[in-house]
């Protein structure tokens, strides 16, 4: 019988994928584990249940929290963290590093000890943040976009590529994906643990509590409906900077597709995104906020921009569509108009 756990189970993209694959395969146990400290997360156990995936409360800093979950596993996402850019920065990083670092360590081993394949959900925010923020660009009317000319290794028109720069200062989140990055290399050179590493841009659609500081994009739409405040914050207060969004569902397909070759994983490395058809600035986001819901809002300005924002990412996702034959097929507009029907229907507390 095939077999999922899925750390971190109850958060926007570990329900997503947990409930997804349980429906692809209604036969397969697929198993959420999650310590609920994600506002919101519990409001997922109704939907996980519901779904016929079995809940387990733990917490990845415990080790024998993992080690007590009964029976073996043909695959772990590792899907439990402080999602946050901002996690660390206000004071000291230890709890971000025993949530996303030790706790990547924690999963390995039981990936280790169940002969488990494991993906990570990596980000980014590995990226050198002084290497992204030197990138040439133009301001367009709604958005920047790569000046044309020369570009830094790693970077084409396509977007940032698994070769571009991880030098330098990123951001204590970023530095804990990376080091996790690393330790997943290793057990699959010396434990031989099947693996892949999955670095995602910004993942965006329904299920997600958005927050300032992580899931930006869904609270933006929220906020059309609810009528709380918006601000272009940064860069000028432009609402120019870019992302480009991944919707959870083209996200999952990306991870059948993987599953379906685990016999080759050896801690591969894929940028998975929404690439150039999912960017969207902000200023331009708004606009497919105000179409989405019917409602549109006005946007406050604040120019200062935060220490570890930047001013444009787009995933170049070639390598994975290469090797998997993968397109991300939905939209900032698709996105849109599932997180409103969600949100319509009830959504976040
Ligand atoms: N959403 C994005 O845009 C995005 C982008 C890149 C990478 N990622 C990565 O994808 C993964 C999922 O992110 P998400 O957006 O679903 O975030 P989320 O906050 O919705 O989900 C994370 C879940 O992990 C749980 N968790 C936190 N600490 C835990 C611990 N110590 N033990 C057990 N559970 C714990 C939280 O309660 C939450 O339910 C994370 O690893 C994140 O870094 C997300």
């Amino acid at each position: 019988m095939r077999s999922l756990l899925v750390t971190g189970g109850a958060g926007f993209v570990g329900a997503h994928l947990a409930l997804a694959s349980k429906r692809a395969r209604p036969a397969s146990r697929v198993v959420a584990l999650d310590n609920l400290c994600r506002r919101g997360s519990e409001r997922n156990l109704e939907r996980l249940a519901a779904g016929g995936v079995e809940f387990v409360h733990g917490d990845v800093r415990c080790r024998t929290d993992l080690e007590a979950i009964a029976g073996d596993f043909e695959l772990i996402v590792d899907a439990a963290a402080d999602p946050s850019v901002t996690a660390g920065l206000g004071g000291s990083p230890e709890s971000l590093v025993a949530t996303n670092l030790l706790g990547t360590v924690h999963t390995l081993e039981l990936a280790r000890a169940r002969g488990s394949a494991f993906v990570l959900l990596s980000s980014s925010r590995v990226y050198s943040l002084e290497a992204l923020r030197a990138l040439p660009l133009v301001a367009e009317d709604s958005r920047y976009a790569l000046a044309a000319g020369a570009l830094p290794a790693g970077a084409s028109a396509r977007g940032i590529g698994e070769g571009f720069s991880t030098a330098g200062a990123r951001s204590f989140y970023g530095a804990t994906k990376l080091a996790s990055e690393l330790l997943v290399e290793e057990y699959a050179a010396h434990h031989g643990v099947r693996a892949v590493v999955n670095r995602c841009g910004v993942i965006a659609g329904p299920g997600q509590f958005g927050r300032a500081d992580q899931g930006v994009f869904s609270l933006w739409l929220a906020r059309h409906l609810d009528g709380g405040p918006l601000a272009y914050t940064g860069f000028e207060g432009s609402g120019r900077q870019v992302r480009d969004l991944l919707h959870p569902d083209d996200l999952f397909e990306l991870l059948e597709r993987q599953w379906g070759e685990v016999s080759a994983w050896c801690g591969q490395v894929y940028n998975v995104g929404g690439g150039l058809s999912g960017a969207v600035s902000l200023r331009e986001w708004t606009q497919v906020c105000a179409e989405a819901t019917g409602c549109p809002r006005a946007v406050a300005s604040r120019p200062e921009s935060h220490p570890v924002d930047v001013a444009y990412y787009v995933s170049d996702t070639a390598r994975a569509e290469a090797r998997f034959g993968w397109k991300p097929a939905r939209g900032p507009r698709q996105i849109a108009d599932d997180l409103t029907r969600w949100l319509r229907a009830g959504g976040p507390a």
